[in-house]
């Protein structure tokens, strides 16, 4: 079986679940590659048998990047796929829509997982209450995730067609994955629109930095345009990549809005943490750092520039 493990990850988490999944498979296959999700060209993927598509979960579902992959796609009819995802919390609505759209293009989807991933959430506290995942544990159950897939695929592709799994009934799915939330009400969520980025200009290092500018994940920066900030396309994002990335502080955020909205985020964690307390093991999850430290300092409150860093690929803490 020729096959392909394609991921979107931003801080590194999904890239170590990938590229265990990868071993995984090769402990079986030899013919397996590995991709970030923006290096694959998706008119070669009718190459592969097995095509395993991960991300990171967004929003309680697959980011914007995932969603117009899928879409882009050809038709894959006769083809074998699957999907993973690391989060914060929850997989939320991520499973059953990328399970659906890999439907939508043909593919038989033979299973899929989940993992608990490290957060860098400015306005949440850090170290965040998922931090240290994936561990050795988590790791080592992608790398048999990876060489059951495999299995489990081949035999379906050799008739095995009732070993093809039936996504959960609703009341089971959001027991397993989280319901997805309403996060849209109450006062300091509106409050959010308020931390646009601005520019500085006078201590901005463009045209010999453009980190913002690449990586906002919405494109809404073009300091060579005026205006440079498209505030219709910026949310913000909730990362605030460009604030965070930026090594003078020249793009600048009024953190004086986020003190004020904290004890309404700090419900809507606990509101977010309920369903893991609920369904205990059910969700698997396994803390790694001890109750103060997830009470920890949020991360836009640390004053240093730049916040973040991008190495190999991976946004890391600076
Ligand atoms: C902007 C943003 C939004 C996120 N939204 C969610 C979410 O809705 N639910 C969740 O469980 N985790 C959420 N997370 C947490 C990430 O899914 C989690 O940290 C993941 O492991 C990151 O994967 P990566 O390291 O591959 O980028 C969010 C993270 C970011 C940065
Ligand atoms: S806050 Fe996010 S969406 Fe807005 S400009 Fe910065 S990186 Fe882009
Ligand atoms: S990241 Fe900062 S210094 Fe670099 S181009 Fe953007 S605003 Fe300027």
């Amino acid at each position: 079986m020729r096959s392909i493990i394609i991921y979107h990850s931003w801080t590194g988490n999904t890239k170590q679940i990938a590229e265990k999944i990868h071993s995984g498979i090769k402990e079986l296959f030899n013919e397996c590659d590995i991709a970030p999700m923006k290096d694959v060209d998706i008119n070669k993927l009718s190459k592969y048998d097995l095509i395993g598509l991960g991300s990171f979960v967004q929003s309680f579902q697959e980011p914007a990047p995932v969603t117009d992959f899928i879409s882009a796609m050809p038709d894959l009819t006769g083809k074998y796929g699957f999907t993973f995802c690391t989060h914060g919390t929850c997989a939320g609505g991520y499973i059953e829509r990328v399970v659906k759209g890999l439907r939508r293009k043909g593919l038989t989807v033979t299973g899929w997982n989940d993992w608990y991933g490290s957060g860098f959430i400015p306005l949440m506290p850090k170290p965040y209450y998922t931090d240290g995942h994936p561990d050795k544990i988590d790791l080592k159950e992608a790398r048999e995730f990876g060489k059951d897939i495999t299995q489990r695929s081949l035999r379906i592709a050799q008739g095995d067609t009732h070993l093809i799994p039936e996504l959960p009934d609703r009341k089971e799915y959001d027991k397993l994955y989280g319901a997805v939330m309403d996060l849209g009400g109450g006062e300091g969520m509106a409050d959010m629109v308020k931390l646009k980025p601005v520019h500085n200009a006078d201590i901005c290092l463009y045209p010999k930095c453009t980190k913002c500018m690449d990586n906002c994940p919405t494109k809404s920066i073009d300091l060579a345009d005026s205006p440079k900030i498209n505030y219709n396309t910026c949310g913000p994002c909730m990362v605030w990549l460009c604030e965070q990335l930026c090594p003078t502080g020249a793009m600048e955020v009024n953190w004086d809005i986020a003190d004020n909205m904290m004890n309404t985020m700090t419900s809507i964690f606990e509101k977010l943490a309920e369903p893991m307390e609920e369904y205990g093991e059910l969700r698997r999850f396994r803390s790694l750092i001890t109750e103060e430290e997830g009470s920890g300092i949020p991360l836009y409150k640390k004053q240093r520039h730049p916040k973040l860093i991008i190495r190999d690929g991976v946004i890391r803490e600076s």
